[in-house]
C-alpha cells in the first residue's frame, strides 16, 4: 500500500489533518520530498518546488500565494476550498457595515481618549452623541462586486437586514444571480454599481484585470459619504486613491482586512490583520475540504474541485 508524505506550510487545523490516516500519511512541517503540500497563506512563489510534488492543497479560497501556472505546467493540480470560509468572511463584512454606519471605531477611540472627572465625562458623552450620529442600514444600497460563494453570502445577509443589494459579476448571468440570491439586482456595469450604491464591498480574486478595480475614476462616481469594504485582496483597491477620497471628504470610511503603513492610522480607515477567515470553524472547514480532496487525488487519482 502506498504511503504519502504531506508537508504543511502553515498551521493547519488538526480536524483536517485527522482526515489523513496515520497508517498511510506522514504529515510534518519539514520534508525534503513531499507528495503534497497543504498551505494557508505562506508565499510559495519563491519556494523551490520539490520534484516529488504531486498536488497542492490551499486551505482557503484565494490561490495568489501559489505559483499555479508553474505547477500546472508540471501537471500538478492545486485544490482550494472556495466557500469553506464564506460564512466567516460574511460575518466580518456585515460587522464592517455596522462599524461604518455607526462610527463605532471612531466613537470608541473618542471614549478611550477621555480622561475626565465624572461630570466632565457626562458632558463628553453628550458631545459624543452629537458627534457620532450614524445611519441605519435598511433602505441603503450595498453594491456587491463579485457574486461567488462569499459575495452571495454577503448579498443574502445584507438583503435580510433590509438593504437593497446591487450585484455585479460579469461571469454570471442575471438568472444565475437571482437563483443564488433572490435579493440581488444586477448592475449594468461596475460604473453603474458605483453610481447607485451607498456602500460597496468587493469579493473577487486578485487577477491582472481586477488589480485596482476600485480606483480614482470609480470613486468619482460614488456617492459622497460612501463606504468601501475590502475583505478580498489589498491590490483590488487603489489605496492611494481611497486615501485621497477620504482626505477630500468624498468618502466616509474604508474598512479592510489589509493594514498598510500609510493607511493604518488614518481616522477613517479600519484595517484588520486579515481576519476574514480567522474563525475556528472556517479553519476547520477549509482543512477538512482540502485534506479530503488531496486524499481522493493521491489515493484514487480523482481531480475534484470543491
Ligand atoms: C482566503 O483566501 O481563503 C482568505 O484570504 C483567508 C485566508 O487564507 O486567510
Amino acid at each position: 500500500m502506498n504511503t504519502f508524505r504531506v508537508l504543511t506550510l502553515n498551521n493547519i487545523s488538526v480536524r483536517g489533518l485527522e482526515r489523513l490516516p496515520r497508517e498511510r500519511y506522514e504529515v510534518a512541517s519539514e520534508f525534503t520530498n513531499p507528495d503534497a503540500i497543504i498551505v494557508r497563506s505562506a508565499d510559495m512563489h519563491r519556494m523551490e518546488l520539490p520534484g516529488s510534488l504531486k498536488a497542492v492543497g490551499r486551505a482557503g479560497a484565494g490561490t495568489n500565494n501559489i505559483p499555479v501556472g508553474a505547477l500546472s505546467k508540471r501537471g500538478i493540480p492545486v485544490f482550494n476550498a472556495p466557500g469553506a470560509n464564506a460564512n466567516a468572511v460574511k460575518e466580518l463584512v456585515i460587522a464592517g457595515l455596522f462599524l461604518a454606519a455607526r462610527n463605532i471605531c471612531q466613537a470608541w477611540e473618542y471614549v478611550r481618549g477621555l480622561s475626565l472627572s465624572d461630570k466632565q465625562l457626562d458632558e463628553a458623552v453628550e458631545a459624543g452623541k452629537k458627534k457620532f450620529v450614524g445611519y441605519e442600514l435598511p433602505g441603503r444600497t450595498l453594491g456587491v462586486v463579485g457574486l461567488g460563494a462569499i459575495g452571495v453570502e454577503v448579498a443574502n445577509a445584507a438583503h435580510a437586514l433590509g438593504m437593497r443589494v446591487l450585484g455585479f459579476d460579469p461571469q454570471i448571468t442575471v438568472q444565475r444571480a437571482w437563483q443564488l440570491s433572490s435579493g440581488v439586482e444586477q448592475a449594468l456595469s461596475l460604473d453603474d454599481l458605483f453610481s447607485r450604491a451607498d456602500m460597496v464591498t468587493v469579493h473577487v480574486p486578485l487577477l491582472e484585470d481586477t488589480r485596482n478595480l476600485i480606483n480614482a475614476a470609480r470613486l468619482r462616481l460614488f456617492k459622497k459619504d460612501g463606504v468601501i469594504l475590502n475583505f478580498s485582496r489589498s491590490g483590488i483597491v487603489d489605496e492611494a486613491a481611497v486615501l485621497d477620497a477620504l482626505n477630500a471628504g468624498a468618502l466616509r470610511a474604508y474598512i479592510c482586512d489589509f493594514p498598510s503603513a500609510r493607511s493604518k492610522d488614518h481616522p477613517k480607515v479600519v484595517a484588520l490583520p486579515h481576519l476574514g477567515a480567522s474563525t475556528g470553524e472556517a479553519e476547520e472547514n477549509c482543512a477538512i475540504i482540502v485534506a479530503d480532496t488531496l486524499r481522493d487525488f493521491l489515493e484514487n487519482g480523482n481531480v475534484r474541485h470543491s
